[in-house]
């Protein structure tokens, strides 16, 4: 115990914080008093401790610095209180989808610089049609330099511009982006398009407007990680998770469907929708028509809303494969439509997350009331909208990327799964997306989530890759990872598939000697 004068506070140490720190500094160190001298004197020691004011009464955390037997003592400010949701810890940010990402930006690959550092291939960014955008913005410069117009009165529009429905010429390219997609298939009437910063933005929005804190979304295994922060973390709501099994490809069945149903019951969890992400992210896959069918028929028995997340539909490596729920729609003559709710966005098929453009397209009229105004949190640039109104409405430049896009990308899917299988790796048979669902099941010691996040660190630190593991999917099989293949060069995917190709001749020899 020690008495301070400039204080007027004794204090105790009692070693609350094991690492001491100078207060307002990180360096452990103390100045040394009067000159200047950065190195420690040759007698001191610094702590926390507990301060007492004369009366006896608390003063709060003191840092504790002993100088040659002299003790100062600094009262530590109480820290100012945060809201419960900036607290919670339900945005899922200490995920191994998200540390990954960590461990590359601390050791990212470069084909001359850091030919043995980590490549990214947990992200879901599409860059192998880049060039198409750049030549495009190339012949049309005066989109890029003044996005649209040419003259200074277009830059006052996009200055003044701030009205929630978003321009008509963007919403009128967006909703004929996203009927060329479906292959004329579907159509979207501009009034109904509502925009949001990305589909993270549009996610969050729908759950807001259809749900209350407390209340539950049934999602399909595996699943988008981020949507644990996306739906739950500021609105309060539960995700239930709908889980589908190797068995039949992860396909969604009314019974895995029932079953989630079921538990949110037995826990007194009101279900207000079912989120289903077509074509997956991770699975790669699209969902059947005939299973579509039977989506909407479970979503219409139980009376709850159906949010169909079509981030990747220009993504399908074939127009056909992939059945939109608004195609279901409309050969059912818009039956029940109120209940289904489309998110789009430009991050992937169009490579543009930078861009934060998305959008909501909802059949019921007081959802797209509630959402526009609601967009006011979360509108996109007029700038932004301008340049992709005069890009999407240009139907020869569009019709190109879309049939150019969905080529490169099954090719990069195709080099991607023969490299695997001469691995000796299988993967779940994809059409769409930018990533594949790989099954490296085989290499786990023991068939549980400990043991696949080993083989995940082992993949991490030691081949120097990060692929996201299907735990962190919510994926119940251990042993499944999601490797993406778009967001990098030929060469660098090579080399990826050369890494994982020693990998598997190290770990095969390993076995070996262990038998
Ligand atoms: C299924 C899914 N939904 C939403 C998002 C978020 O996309 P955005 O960048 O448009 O916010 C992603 C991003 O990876 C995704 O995969």
């Amino acid at each position: 115990m020690a008495w301070d004068r400039r204080t007027q506070a004794t204090a105790a140490w009692d070693n609350t914080d094991p690492r001491p720190r100078w207060p307002g500094s990180s360096d452990p160190r103390p100045p040394r008093p009067g000159t200047g001298d950065p190195r420690p004197p040759a007698a001191w020691d610094l702590g926390w401790g507990r301060g007492l004011r004369g009366d006896g009464k608390e003063v709060g955390r003191v840092a504790i610095l002993q100088i040659n037997n002299i003790m100062a003592i600094e009262i530590e400010k109480p820290s100012v209180s945060l809201s419960k949701i900036a607290l919670s810890e339900t945005h899922g940010e200490d995920s191994p989808y998200f540390a990954g990402w960590k461990a590359y930006d601390e050791n990212p690959y470069d084909e001359l610089n850091n030919p043995s550092g980590v490549i990214q291939m947990g992200l879901a960014e599409n860059q192998v049609s880049f060039d198409l955008l750049e030549q495009y913005l190339e012949q049309h410069s005066e989109l890029a330099a003044n996005s649209g117009r040419s003259s200074t009165s277009s830059f006052r529009e996009n200055a003044l511009f701030q009205d929630y429905h978003g321009l008509q010429s963007f919403r009128k390219a967006m909703a004929s982006f996203m009927e060329q997609i479906r292959g004329g298939r579907a159509k979207f009437d501009p009034d109904r398009i509502v925009i949001t910063a990305g589909a993270t933005a549009a996610n969050e929005l729908l759950t807001f407007i259809l749900a209350d804190p407390g209340d539950a979304l049934l999602i399909p295994t595996p699943y988008y990680p981020g949507f644990d922060r996306d739906l739950r973390w500021r609105t309060g709501v539960n995700i239930i998770p709908v889980h589908c099994q190797s068995s039949n490809n992860f396909e969604i069945t009314p019974e895995a469907l029932e079953a989630a149903y079921n538990e949110a019951e037995s826990k007194n969890i009101k279900v207000k929708a079912l989120l289903i992400t077509n074509p997956s992210n991770p699975l790669g896959a699209t969902i059947k028509r005939s299973n579509l069918k039977k989506i909407l028929e479970f979503v219409t028995r139980k009376n709850i809303h159906l949010i169909s997340d079509e981030i990747y539909s220009g993504s399908s490596f074939s127009c056909d494969e992939f059945v939109s729920i608004s195609q279901i729609l409309a050969e059912q003559n818009y039956k029940d439509s109120e209940r289904v709710h489309v998110v789009y966005s430009l991050s992937k098929d169009l490579g543009l997350p930078g861009f934060r453009v998305g959008t909501i397209y909802s059949y019921n009229d007081d959802v797209v009331r509630t959402a526009r105004r609601m967009s006011s949190f979360t509108l996109i640039s007029s700038q932004t909208q301008q340049l992709l109104a005069s890009m999407l409405s240009d139907k020869r430049f569009t019709e190109n990327y879309i049939r150019v896009n969905r080529e490169r990308l099954k090719k990069r899917y195709e080099m991607i799964i023969d490299g695997l299988r001469n691995a000796g790796i299988a993967c779940l048979n994809g059409n769409a997306g930018l990533f594949c669902w790989v099954n490296l099941s085989s290499l786990l010691l023991e068939p549980t989530m400990e043991c696949e996040l080993e083989l995940w660190k082992l993949i991490l630190y030691e081949v120097r890759l990060n692929i996201s593991p299907g735990s962190s999917c919510h994926c119940l099989e251990p042993g499944w990872f999601r490797v993406c293949f778009a967001n990098m060069s030929e060469n660098t995917l090579e080399i990826a598939l050369r890494r994982i190709h020693d990998f598997m001749d190290r770990m095969r020899k390993v076995k070996i000697s262990l038998q």
